[in-house]
């Protein structure tokens, strides 16, 4: 199963081939005129480039070769030798008739699958989740979710941040309000307490207090940086306390990733590898890779053809702290060591491009990076209206779960608004608002380019018209009430009752096609077929879904999707509008518009699952 642009382009190339010229000139896309053509071979150009030739001659030749083949109802040059090509309706719907029957709808399986890690989430102990952390949960989410379907094996990791200097400034913030705690006690080696001497909600307190604290005052710093390394050198008591942090935080954590439905494979952090930081560094020392500069052990990585300066990466500081960078790097070498990736993407806020950066030349320098390759997959900041940082009221932190709830409760009151779900159970109310609200979100944030900043406005995302999650939820949800009510329609039968007497699809429009995949780059025919305008939008639109995916991946832009999925539910309203499919008395013809909703449904219904979005049975 291929998509007409990939069909098209193997005539194309063959084409180009006879006359003598590079096949790869026959590539063919969507047209850029959908007014003038459906499909464009612009090769032609750049074949006469090559052959130092007119490109109007060549795509004559072309466009002659091509005129043989009966599936073209129009073949032309324009300009200077693009051609474009239409297809004849038969055509068009015999590829529909193989669309239907593939569960991919035309997205092949990539044929060489890579292992791929995606460290997105990245929360921290004790700090509070916020915006920035919900676009890398729902760009990583989505991305996880592309790469599967694509068929690769992607490992999610949410490279909890559970190692830096904020640890110590915990440990010696709770210190300094309950010193006589057993984990201060240095001469004390345990057993210690087993339940944790802070909630979640204590920490969210501890954490900021203690920043400021350390921001302010020198001392307190410097006490915060020598809890930190003994921490890390394992003193017992720390240790302790540091697991109840982790602990607490990571319950906390784990709630708000199910409300927002994002799942990990890897629920490691900073901390787990630890102990691969001290042979790491050694190895590096001992192959002349890591030098000591100012006390610290450093990773050169400076190019001679760098525009800006970038200073070394600093594998150990002067105390022997590990630094965010350390991690990072010995991050990579059990990431090799466990699954030997062939990619490693990093779902992270783009104020941290030079940081990756720099871990990227230290593990490519160092050889540690194995196979890998590394990438910043870098976003945009989440603004408030008023083009700031988003904040509360108040201009606090906007919590994650707060925003999920808010989402929520405005999805119930939009519901409400509209007339939507009203008269369903009350659960049943609840549970589509929670999907609304969610899809609402996630679509706001995925459909932007990703490294635009964009405006948190609840209101304008959660809308039902326009470019929205919960409009696209409720294109699907109005097909799936269309098949229902198709179904329950007892005279008028269609396709989707698979055999029996009275199946109606014998000699249908779009039922089995006359030459079902002979070749390579054979496409069905279906004789006879009249299509209307709007149904010919609608299957070019349905058949553009690999090419979407494609593009998607290679951009690792989910906004790519959201953009087509919007595409694809408007021709279908158009198509919808302009045919009454249930009254339709011709029954060949109501199952193929009853096949192309089901194909348009299915094809909603991936890309939304891509961007992480469920789609409710009813609304
Ligand atoms: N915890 C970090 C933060 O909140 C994000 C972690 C990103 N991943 C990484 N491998 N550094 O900024």
């Amino acid at each position: 199963m291929t998509s007409l642009t990939k069909i098209l382009s193997g005539l194309a190339a063959e084409a180009f081939a006879a006359e003598g010229l590079d096949p790869a000139h026959g590539h063919v896309t969507t047209s850029d005129r959908p007014d003038l053509a459906q499909f464009q071979c612009n090769g032609a150009l750049a074949a006469a480039k090559a052959a130092k030739a007119n490109p109007r001659a060549i795509a004559e030749k072309v466009l002659a070769r091509l005129k043989a083949d009966p599936r073209f109802a129009r073949l032309e040059i324009a300009g200077p030798g693009f051609i474009n090509m239409s297809l004849t309706d038969a055509a068009l719907a015999g590829h529909v008739a193989l669309l239907r029957d593939d569960p991919r709808c035309g997205v092949p399986l990539t044929g060489a699958p890579k292992t791929i890690v995606i460290d997105y989430g990245g929360p921290n102990i004790a700090k509070t989740m916020h915006v920035g952390h919900l676009r890398s949960l729902i760009i990583g989410d989505a991305l996880k979710r592309l790469f599967r379907f694509f068929g690769d094996r992607v490992i999610g990791d949410v490279h909890f941040g559970d190692w830096g200097l904020q640890m110590g400034q915990l440990i010696t913030e709770l210190k300094r309000e309950k010193p006589d705690l057993a984990y201060f006690d240095a001469a004390l080696t345990g057993p210690y307490p087993a339940t944790s001497p802070v909630t979640m909600d204590d920490l969210e307190v501890l954490y900021p207090r203690a920043s400021a604290a350390c921001k302010a005052d020198p001392e307190r710093l410097e006490e915060a940086r020598k809890a930190t390394a003994e921490l890390q050198a394992g003193r017992p008591g720390y240790r302790a306390l540091w697991q109840h942090f982790r602990n607490v935080s990571f319950e906390g954590v784990r709630r708000e990733f199910s409300a927002l439905g994002v799942e990990f494979d890897w629920w490691k952090g900073e901390s787990d590898v630890d102990h691969i930081v001290a042979p790491m560094v050694a190895d590096l020392k001992s192959r002349g890779l890591a030098e000591e500069s100012e006390g610290a052990l450093v990773v050169r990585i400076a190019e001679p053809t760098d525009k800006k300066e970038l200073p070394p990466l600093i594998v150990q500081k002067s105390d022997g702290a590990a630094l965010y960078e350390t991690t990072d790097l010995a991050t990579i070498v059990d990431r090799v060591r466990t699954v030997d990736p062939d990619l490693m993407l990093y779902v992270v806020g783009q104020p941290q491009h030079d940081h990756f950066e720099k871990v990227f030349r230290g593990a490519r320098k160092t050889g540690l990076a194995g196979k890998s390759e590394l990438e910043h997959v870098g976003f945009g900041t989440v603004n408030g209206p008023d083009g700031k940082p988003f904040k509360t009221r108040a201009g606090g932190v906007v919590k994650l779960h707060d925003l999920i709830e808010q989402a929520r409760q405005e999805a119930l009151a939009r519901l409400n608004e509209a007339g939507l779900a009203t008269e369903y159970p009350e659960a049943e109310r609840q549970e589509i608002a929670r999907k609304v609200g969610l899809a609402a979100i996630k679509f706001a944030d995925l459909s932007n380019q990703r490294l635009t900043n964009y405006i948190f406005d609840l209101a304008r995302f959660i809308r039902f018209e326009g470019e929205t999650g919960p409009y696209l939820q409720y294109a699907a949800v109005r097909i799936k009430s269309l098949l229902r009510k198709a179904d329950a329609t007892p005279l008028l039968l269609d396709d989707s009752r698979g055999g029996g007497p009275s199946r109606s699809d014998g000699g249908g429009v779009i039922a089995a096609p006359a030459n079902p995949g002979n070749g390579d780059h054979r496409a069905a025919m279906v004789e006879g077929a009249t299509l209307s305008d709007p149904e010919r939008a609608l299957i070019l639109a349905l058949d553009r879904l690999p090419h979407t995916i494609d593009q998607a991946i290679a951009k690792r832009a989910p906004n790519i999707l959201c953009a087509f999925a919007f595409e694809l539910a408007q021709a279908f309203s158009r198509f919808y509008a302009a045919h009454h499919i249930l009254s339709e008395p011709d029954a060949t013809r109501r199952t193929h518009w009853l096949s192309l909703c089901r194909l348009t449904l299915r094809e909603l219904e991936t890309l939304l699952d891509l961007l992480g979005i469920e789609v409710p049975e009813r609304m």
